[in-house]
């Protein structure tokens, strides 16, 4: 067989870039996506990732944009081949209680978090249904099962990914097509990083676990979820979030 080719919108992110390293791993063709005013920095990531032995494509593709997704598609489809495994992993954070966030910051979040899920996965998903197989793996996040003091527009975004997710694997469950969820809770990544160093703190201690999830935790779930081992899951959410949110 072929070698599986793997998307990964935001793939040159914090959880974006171990999930690349775990499908290559697991033998998988991988294409990262990154925005296109990123250029010389998706090139630097990709030759970092070759100084470790890992071969990973690269694909510049603003995904908060339907055309931008669609042109991306296209360019991974002719120089790669028809995608077989897409995970939307692009997201971003605009942090603010509600009285004081503007229309932009709800506008830039929902487009990049949520309706991107939409943009790209409407240009994969026919080719996927009609060849009989496809995974398709959202990144949601836990404050989209709980909500978030400061998050009402990422907690929307996320929260929809689950409405999406239920959905869609309604639609391709006959059709060789799963999909599914993964809810990660706060790991170590630069957004995490971004956040001021109290309230992270303060919140890493109410995680029973008492500590932040790694890239790597997490991308063991979606190499999973993207192998014949989890041929029969779809339309779940695995949250991975050490015992933040239990349900
Ligand atoms: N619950 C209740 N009250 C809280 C609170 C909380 N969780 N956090 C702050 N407050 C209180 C403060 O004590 C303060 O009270 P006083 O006014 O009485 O002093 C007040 O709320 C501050 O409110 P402001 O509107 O002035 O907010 P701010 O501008 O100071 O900061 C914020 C608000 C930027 C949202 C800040 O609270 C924050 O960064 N929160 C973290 C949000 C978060 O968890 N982001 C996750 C990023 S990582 C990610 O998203 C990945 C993932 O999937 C998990």
């Amino acid at each position: 067989m072929s070698r599986r080719v793997a998307l990964v919108t935001g793939g040159t992110g914090g959880i974006g870039t171990a999930i690349c390293r775990e499908l290559t791993g697991r033998g998988c063709l991988v294409v990262a996506n990154y925005l296109p005013e990123l250029e010389s920095q998706a090139k630097a990531w990709q030759q970092e990732q070759l100084a470790d032995g890992i071969e990973v494509e690269i694909a510049p593709g603003d995904v908060s944009s339907f055309e931008g997704a669609r042109a991306m598609i296209e360019d991974v489809e002719k120089r790669i081949g028809p995608v077989d495994i897409l995970v939307n992993c692009a997201g971003i954070t605009r942090d603010k209680t509600l009285r004081k966030m503007s229309e932009e910051q709800w506008r830039e979040v929902m487009s990049t978090n949520l309706d991107s899920v939409f943009n790209v996965t409407r240009h994969v998903i026919e080719g996927m249904l009609e060849r009989g197989f496809g995974r398709v793996i959202n990144i949601s996040s836990v404050n989209g099962q709980k909500g978030q003091f400061g998050q009402c527009n990422y907690a929307s975004a996320k929260a929809g990914i689950h409405g999406f997710t239920m959905s869609l694997a309604q639609e391709a469950a006959t059709k060789g097509v799963t999909v599914n969820s993964v809810s990660p809770g706060y790991v170590a990544t630069a957004m995490t990083l971004a956040m001021p160093d109290e309230v992270r703190e303060a919140i890493v201690a109410q995680v029973p676990m008492r500590r932040m999830g790694t890239p790597e935790e997490i991308a063991h779930v979606v190499g999973f979820l993207s192998s014949s081992k989890a041929d029969y899951i779809t339309g779940a959410n695995i949250p991975v979030n050490g015992g933040l949110y239990m349900s």
